[in-house]
């Protein structure tokens, strides 16, 4: 089997291809090679490889900056995954399209279902919500797609809140984190698994054309940089931990809107993959010790 990834040096992209099973190829051009946003070469490199399945987990994922950056945000989140659409229909190939809790509005207090009607705050939501709508509405037949949100991703390397708060936590005293916005932090290696179980199981069996994945539980920004500060320290990443003080949304004004609550329901999926969902915070401390190993701390 051969596959197709985009995205392959982000959080996501890297432990997909970390956990690949040993019978399956993998080309995974950079951003050099495929510009996402480029419309015709999505298109073009996709009939150039001829691949069984494209993975695409590439994406625009700056939220703020894709206040300013309209055009571009959906080039690559919402057109990239339209071109691609559009030669899975011709090949009959497959699509795993990774999408984001961020395509709900957070005005409810309980899980999102798959289902749920997308209001995305922001444009990266929108660009991203774009992408899904251009699937579902160009895609003959459901069977050849799967929409997998996740929510708040964390890993060991990257551009990411884990890195960024055990760097403050070295640096300062006091650190204030916004503590009114709530979802599930999910480790991009437990997300890798649930991919290739995707995968693998869309060989005999039909799946729902959305599914949902997070790790298990919740938190707040406050609350993981807490648990950033705690673990590391017992793991003598860091000698210090910073205070960390609650704060609102509104002490901390960005240029995007971001949803208050965007936990998603994972249950549906969990029980198709027969995946049970790790808690984030053993997740975070097996980041971590990863983190410490590569950096050899
Ligand atoms: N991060 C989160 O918290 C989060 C939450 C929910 C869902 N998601 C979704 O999960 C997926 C993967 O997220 P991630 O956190 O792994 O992303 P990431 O670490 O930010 O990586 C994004 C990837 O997209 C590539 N990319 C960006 N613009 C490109 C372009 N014009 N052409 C080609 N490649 C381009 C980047 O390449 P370069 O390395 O060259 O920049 C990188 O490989 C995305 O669909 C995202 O929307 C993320």
């Amino acid at each position: 089997m051969k596959i197709l990834l985009t995205g392959s040096t982000g959080q996501i992209g890297h432990e997909i291809i970390k956990l690949k099973p040993i019978d399956i190829e993998i080309i995974s051009p950079d951003r050099n090679q495929l510009d996402l946003s480029n419309y015709d070469s999505c298109k073009e490199i996709v009939l150039k490889i001829n691949p069984d399945w494209i993975i695409n987990c590439g994406a625009y994922t700056a939220v703020d900056d894709a206040e300013k950056d309209i055009r571009l945000s959906n080039q690559i989140n919402g057109y990239a995954p339209k071109a691609f659409t559009e030669i899975i229909n011709e090949k009959n190939s497959n699509l795993l399209h990774i999408s984001t809790d961020f395509v709900f509005d957070g005005k409810q207090s309980f899980p999102y279902e798959e289902n749920q009607k997308r209001n995305p705050l922001g444009q990266y939501g929108r660009s991203k919500a774009l992408g899904e709508e251009f699937i579902e509405n160009n895609l003959n037949s459901i069977e050849n797609a799967t929409i997998l949100r996740t929510s708040w991703v964390i890993s060991p390397r990257g551009k990411n809140f884990i890195l960024t708060m055990l760097k403050l936590h070295n640096e300062r005293e006091e650190i204030n984190v916004v503590s009114d916005q709530i979802g599930s932090p999910t480790s991009a290696h437990e997300i890798a698994k649930a991919c290739w179980k995707i995968i693998e199981l869309k060989k005999k069996d039909k799946l729902p054309f959305i599914l949902h994945w997070s790790d298990a539980g919740v938190a707040s920004w406050f609350d993981l940089a807490v648990a950033v500060g705690e673990i590391a320290k017992e793991l003598k990443i860091i000698d210090k931990i910073a205070i960390v003080n609650p704060i609102t949304t509104s002490d901390y004004p960005t240029p995007a809107q971001r949803p208050k609550y965007s936990v998603l329901n994972t249950f549906n999926t969990s029980k198709l993959l027969k995946k049970t969902p790790t808690h984030w915070r053993k997740s975070l401390k097996e980041i971590l010790c990863e983190y410490k190993k590569t950096n050899h701390l």
